[in-house]
């Protein structure tokens, strides 16, 4: 993991000592909602899955952990740390891929885990109402047994909270479908950092009356307040949903499928995802799974129908299909013919995540670029690292490979090099590089990962001074002390 010798503890927080965690422990109970190892002896590895973050990258020391049960337990906590000083970081299910999740030196971890049950749901608005810690899977089995979905999903959904995935304003593989959260939530309850309870959990679309105060807590990554609950629109689920996996030459061929899908398919696409060949084999070599097509091609997609006709829905399917054969614009292709190979499709594309890292340790740059440039930008940094000498085939080269795959829909590229193992010298080699690069065509220098303490540094590729200014003074409104996530973002 990274060491931070760019940063200093702020020694304006407090050492939690015995007296707060007494203070915790007579709030939350003696049970199992205090991991403690200020005043018990409590082992390191206890604190591993709050300390290290999903890709064992970014490590923190904390040696308290809470684990609130209702929305007043948190509003107590915080007000607690905030007249004392204490600094706290938000946890959900700490998949959160820009280090943003885990304590940098000694934060309180606040974990949002036992704050998990579903609140209500109404079947005729689709309106879900939920506590912050529900699980997103199990958030969305919950509204597939009223027929609907949860307008979000992303590989991570076994362990992800919706909370966080507000915090974060996930984005996911569908958002081309459903859009982002900032159209979904509609409301939401936040635990301001002083305790005071900002109860704006309405479940109606729309209240044009004044500031939208709740977007400012979506995407802000736990620095100015804790979502204790959301409310979300969530739609009718569709009864016919297909997966297809193609294979195609060249970028070109795929930014063609994606005009065709969006003309052909129109209402019933909910998703186009783009995998480069590299992407396929690091995942086929870290997972042992067979890839579906017979051939190698330099480029894949993976496209998802979802619609209310089954007959509708695959007549448009095929008339589809045959014109990008016959067009070649793909070459060969697979349509998921039961769910067990829709699935094992789905985890070509989700599975890349875990491939990514598989083989050491991954540098993940989450971008927004223009269509017709997005795959160059992955190229170059191939060549890049091919010139430094950094990438090879043997141990001797810190860099494996270096992938290119996401949202294609969304013009979101991920562009991850896969290393054997953490290396500065691989950091130095891209950035600040590729954030210039991006900047340079009106790009984002993170379009659905957020900040976090990995992309801190950069904000000034993506944002103008006058914004950053804007952004500081809610920051010191909402958060005088500045004891909510500390370190990150700004
Ligand atoms: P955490 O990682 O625990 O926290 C994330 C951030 O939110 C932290 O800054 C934390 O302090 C803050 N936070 C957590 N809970 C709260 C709360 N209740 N109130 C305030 N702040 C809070 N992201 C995408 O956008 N799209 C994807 O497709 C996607 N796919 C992924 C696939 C995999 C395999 C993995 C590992 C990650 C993926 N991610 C993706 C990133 C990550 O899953 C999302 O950012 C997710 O929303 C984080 O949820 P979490 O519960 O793990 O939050
Ligand atoms: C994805 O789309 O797979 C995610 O955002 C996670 C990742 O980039 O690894
Ligand atoms: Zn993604």
């Amino acid at each position: 993991s990274e060491s931070y010798p760019n940063l200093k503890r702020d020694s304006r927080f407090k050492e939690v000592t015995a007296d707060d965690v007494k203070f915790f422990r007579g709030l939350l109970g003696e049970g199992s909602a205090v991991l403690d190892g200020v005043t018990q002896k409590t082992g390191e590895e206890d604190f591993e899955a709050y300390n290290a973050d999903w890709m064992r990258k970014y490590r923190g020391q904390c040696r308290l952990v809470l684990k609130p049960e209702t929305t007043e337990h948190v509003s107590k906590i915080l007000k607690y740390c905030n007249d004392n000083l204490l600094a706290v970081t938000p946890q959900g299910g700490n998949t959160g891929l820009v280090g943003g999740s885990v304590p940098v030196f000694d934060e309180i971890v606040l974990s949002l885990s036992k704050l998990n049950t579903v609140r209500s749901f109404d079947d005729v608005s689709g309106v879900l109402v939920a506590d912050a810690g529900v699980i997103l899977q199990q958030a969305d089995d919950y509204v597939a047994q009223h027929n609907h979905i949860f307008p979000l999903d992303l590989g991570a959904k076994g362990t992800c909270q919706i909370g966080a995935n507000v915090a974060t304003n996930a984005g996911g593989l569908r958002l081309l479908r459903y859009g982002s959260m900032h159209g979904n939530i509609l409301g939401l309850e936040v635990v301001l950092p002083d305790g005071t309870v900002m109860d704006d959990l309405g479940t109606l679309r729309k209240n044009n009356t004044g500031y939208d105060l709740k977007q400012l807590f979506i995407g802000a990554e736990g620095t100015i307040g804790v979502i204790t609950a959301i409310s979300i629109l969530c739609p009718q689920r569709s009864p016919a949903v297909n997966v297809a996996y193609f294979g195609l030459e060249s970028y070109e061929k795929v930014q063609e499928a994606f005009k065709e899908a969006k003309k052909q398919l129109s209402e019933i696409l909910s998703a186009f995802e783009l995998m480069d060949h590299q992407s396929q084999d690091l995942y086929r070599q870290a997972s042992g799974a067979k890839l579906p097509l017979e051939n190698d091609y330099p480029f894949y997609c993976l496209i998802e129908t979802s619609g209310s006709n089954t007959d509708h829905d695959s007549e448009k399917l095929n008339n589809f299909l045959e014109h990008v054969m016959g067009e070649e614009i793909v070459q060969d292709g697979v349509v998921a013919q039961d769910e067990t190979q829709l699935q094992s499709l789905w985890a070509c594309r989700e599975g890349i995540s875990e491939a990514g890292q598989h083989f050491g340790g991954v540098y993940k740059y989450d971008l927004s670029i223009p269509l017709g440039q997005l795959y160059d930008l992955v190229i170059e940094t191939r060549e890049r690292f091919q010139k430094n000498g950094l990438m090879g085939d043997s141990d001797d080269f810190p860099v494996k490979e270096v992938i290119g795959y996401g949202h294609m829909g969304d013009s979101n590229l991920h562009l991850n090099v896969a290393t054997r193992r953490y290396d500065k010298e691989v950091e130095k080699a891209i950035e600040p590089w590729v954030y210039e690069w991006v900047s340079k065509r009106n790009g984002s220098i993170s379009a659905e990962h957020g900040l976090g303490l990995a992309k801190k540094e950069f904000i000034g590729y993506s944002r103008s001074e006058t914004m950053i200014a804007l952004m500081k003074g809610v920051k010191g409104l909402y958060d005088p002390n500045g004891i909510m996530n500390p370190y990150k973002y700004i």
